[in-house]
Parts: structure tokens; C-alpha cells; sequence
């Protein structure tokens, strides 16, 4: 029968680390709940295989993860040049543009996508996306300093139509901070963007840190299908 989300996710980050990764590579490890897999499938094959890998983490979840597995925990500083970067994704859309930052690392995910020869997405079939922004309705997040949440929200919003709202934690009163002390606006709206222009209209509101949108950054998807196939 048709497989699950947590089985498409696996079959995903064990096809991007088996097809991506090499002895002597630098690997930017991305954030979620899919990367946990590729993690997974990095450990094994570096006993495996006795590789020789360093991995630099992308928010306080995947250097955990990088800890947990035994893995060489390096950072930007010793490798500003990373050989590839895998990392998970909100939404991809046929051109590979995606939206992410549903786990709120979007700043530190896009710095280490950004340092990578390659870019690798890896991702269950529910992230495939035909319009960005209108499928899950979660909106493009965007990270913001603290104290220019309610303008930078209404500039959006007074622009490119929407709302904007700062997200709030679950199990604490207040917002939620991210790994860079920062707040997180998710900006819902309607219809289709530019989305390079989108970015980086966004981008020069004072105050904002980053957005969720990845324009041209992406190599590769992996998606797991229902089918099992990836
Ligand atoms: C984290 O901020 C996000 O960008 C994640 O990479 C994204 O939400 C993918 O997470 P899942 O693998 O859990 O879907």
C-alpha cells in the first residue's frame, strides 16, 4: 500500500546522503525533521566506510544531531567552503524555489545553503508544491530583530497584501526566539509572487534578518514518493 510520511522522509535523505556524499567532504547539515535520516544514514556510513567527514550544523537542532551521531562538528569559521548541504524543506515548487523556516532556523540554513558547491533538498511528497504559500497555508516566515516586529509586519503586509503574524511558542508565554535571538513573522497571503523580487524587497525592510524564501539556491530535490520511489 501507499507508504507514510515518515517512511518517504527516510527513503529521501538516505538517496540524497548515498548519492551526495563523499570521503574528504565538508557536509552542511540542515534542520527538521527530515534531516534527522540523513543524519542517520551519515553515522552508518561513516563507520561504515571510515569517512572522513565534518559537518556544520545549520541551528542548535542539528549540532545536536551531529553530537548525538559521533559526527566531527565543524563550523564556518575552519570551513567557510562546504563540499554540500542537505537540508529539508517547507515547500519546493518545480523550480526548486523553496520555503522554509518551519522550524524557525531559516537565517543559519540559508548562510550554510549558501557556502555549499551543492544544495540538496530532501523532502516527503506533501512538500511538493504547485503554488508556494497556498498549500499548507503556513506562509513564508521571516526573521526579524525583536524590536522591529510590528513594523517590518505592516510594511509587508501594507505592500505585498496578507498578514503577518509574529509566532508564538507552544509551551512558554510569548514568542518564540530563534537560535539567533531574533522573532519569526509567518506572512500569509493569496495568489502568486515573484519571488526573487519578493526577496529582496523583503530583504531591505530594515529590520528584517532573513527570509524563508530560497530563490535559486537549490541543486536537487529528493522527494519521497507515496509509491515508495524516490
Ligand atoms: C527549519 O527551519 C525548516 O526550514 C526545515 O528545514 C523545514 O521545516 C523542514 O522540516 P521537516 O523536515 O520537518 O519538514
Amino acid at each position: 500500500g501507499p507508504i507514510m510520511a515518515e517512511e518517504a522522509k527516510k527513503l529521501a535523505a538516505y538517496a540524497a546522503v548515498d548519492n551526495h556524499v563523499q570521503n574528504n567532504q565538508a557536509v552542511g547539515v540542515g534542520s527538521g525533521s527530515t534531516i534527522v535520516y540523513a543524519v542517520d544514514r551519515l553515522a552508518e556510513r561513516v563507520r561504515q566506510e571510515k569517512l572522513n567527514i565534518v559537518c556544520v550544523p545549520t541551528s542548535f537542532q542539528a549540532r545536536q544531531l551531529i553530537l548525538q551521531h559521533g559526527l566531527s562538528l565543524s563550523d564556518l569559521d575552519r570551513h567557510p567552503e562546504l563540499d554540500v548541504a542537505i537540508d529539508g524543506a517547507d515547500e519546493v515548487d518545480a523550480r526548486l524555489t523553496l520555503i522554509k523556516g518551519g522550524g524557525g532556523c531559516l537565517t543559519q540554513e540559508k548562510i550554510v545553503a549558501g557556502c555549499a558547491k551543492h544544495f540538496v533538498v530532501i523532502a516527503d511528497y506533501r512538500k511538493d508544491s504547485k503554488a508556494l504559500g497556498q498549500q499548507w497555508k503556513k506562509g513564508v516566515p521571516i526573521e526579524v530583530i525583536p524590536m522591529a516586529h510590528v513594523p517590518v509586519g505592516r510594511t509587508i503586509v501594507r505592500r505585498f497584501g496578507g498578514v503577518a503574524n509574529l509566532r508564538m511558542a507552544v509551551s512558554k508565554a510569548g514568542p518564540v526566539v530563534t537560535d539567533n535571538c531574533n522573532f519569526i513573522l509567518d506572512w500569509k497571503f493569496d495568489g502568486a509572487r515573484d519571488w526573487t523580487e519578493v526577496n529582496t524587497a523583503i530583504k531591505m525592510i530594515p529590520g528584517v534578518v532573513e527570509t524563508g524564501l530560497f530563490v535559486g539556491m537549490a541543486d536537487r530535490a529528493y522527494f519521497g514518493m507515496e509509491d515508495g520511489s524516490v
